[in-house]
């Protein structure tokens, strides 16, 4: 039985395409202090069907009549990425908050303009980086932050499944698609370095910020073999300790997301399943306080709907952010373009310098 609280945000989904279907909408619905008031979508088809499925209180053709209904209290925005900057801009001007997909933007520059018109009007936009709501990855970030002293060392990677569309094929409801669904020009997941580094990265690189701290430089290379992706990323963080990142895509094994990390007064290892089980990652920390290893098991692991939850808890109560906000979400960008220049040019990129897009 969904709880529900007596203050709800009020939400409108911008996009009816896959990510809302197979997680936007119903996470929408369960979500405590949510409601899902609106729906938005070009494709009639897609529209109308998903209507009916999620009832929402008002369905909407065109973004900028949503954006004007004063009954709307904030934006997700679940469509591509080139589009997601220029749209959370139209929803800032019209004075709503922002849930935006991952990554923020797709060039450095449109996400700056996005962060000043935003503090400009006081309103939160947060991005899809749902990991962050991962109850062994929030675990993670409370000891570092709190027990792990200065660190010394952190690795972290993330491997996509050649196996991954048969378990996600069974996790996912079928999606519907459309042919009158709104895309950018061209294919920009036909680009596979430049995709697999926004799409798959953009998580990698945000764990890697929340566990590891502020990333100053990074130097990584690309090896291309039998239909293979691998980066293999050295990282320095601003604190002066030593990382090391690799994704790969795909690999002939599991999908698996994990870190380790070593401190002054102790060590974290997790790994992060593919987040459409719904199942917290196992983390074990190991601290020299009391010589023992701890490890958080029965909180509720469906991140896409906690991330919703946090963003309401943030708008309704001022609550102290959990989830990605635009500076995460710029420095994250910073780092997807720095591994795609170092890659280029070989040597270590700083991220202060990175201007452009991936
Ligand atoms: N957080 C995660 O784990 C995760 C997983 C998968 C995808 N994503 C993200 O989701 C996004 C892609 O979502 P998708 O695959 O559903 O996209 P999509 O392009 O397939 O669908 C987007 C829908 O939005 C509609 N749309 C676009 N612009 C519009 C406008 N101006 N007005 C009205 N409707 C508009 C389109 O018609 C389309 O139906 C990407 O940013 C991706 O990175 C995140």
């Amino acid at each position: 039985m969904i709880q529900k609280d007596p203050d709800q945000l009020r939400l409108g989904i911008l996009g009816c395409g896959p990510i809302s279907q197979i997680a936007h909408f119903d996470a929408a619905k369960k979500a405590r202090n949510v409601e899902l008031h609106a729906i938005c979508d070009l494709a009639e088809d897609l529209r109308e069907r998903m209507a009916l499925i999620h009832q929402p209180k008002k369905v909407y053709r065109e973004y900028a009549e949503m954006l004007a209904d004063p009954d709307i209290d904030a934006i997700l925005i679940g469509v591509a990425d080139q589009f997601h900057v220029p749209l959370a801009l139209e929803a800032v001007k019209a004075g709503k908050s922002v849930l935006v997909e991952k990554p923020l933007g797709v060039t450095i520059e449109e996400c700056l303009e996005l962060r000043a018109a935003a503090n400009a009007r006081l309103l939160v936009v947060q991005i899809g980086s749902n990991r962050r709501f991962d109850p062994g990855i929030a675990f993670a970030a409370k000891f570092v932050r709190e027990e792990l002293g200065t660190p010394l060392s952190f690795k972290a990677w993330y491997w996509d499944s050649i196996y991954r569309y048969t378990m996600t094929d069974n996790l996912q409801p079928i999606p519907t698609q459309s042919a009158s669904a709104r895309r950018p020009e061209g294919n920009p997941k036909a680009d596979k370095r430049r995709y697999f580094i926004l799409t798959h990265a953009s998580h990698l690189v945000d764990t890697t910020r929340l566990l590891g701290g502020p990333i100053a430089a990074v130097r990584a290379r690309l090896l291309e073999r039998f239909g293979a992706y691998c980066w293999w990323i050295d990282v320095e963080f601003e604190h002066g300790g030593l990382g090391h990142l690799d994704l790969t895509i795909p690999v002939r094994g599991d999908f698996e997301e994990g870190f380790q990390i070593h401190g002054e007064f102790g060590s974290v290892q997790g790994k992060v399943y593919l987040p459409w089980f719904h199942k917290s990652s196992v983390v074990e920390c190991f601290s020299t306080k009391d010589r023992q290893y701890r490890r958080v098991i029965g909180e509720d692991a469906y991140t896409y709907k906690t991330q919703l939850e946090g963003f309401a808890d943030c708008i309704l109560k001022g609550s102290t952010q959990h989830g990605a906000n635009v500076d995460d979400g710029i420095a994250a960008l910073r780092a997807l373009v720095a591994i795609a220049r170092s890659v280029e040019s070989g040597t270590w990129v700083n991220l202060a310098q990175t201007t452009g897009a991936v």
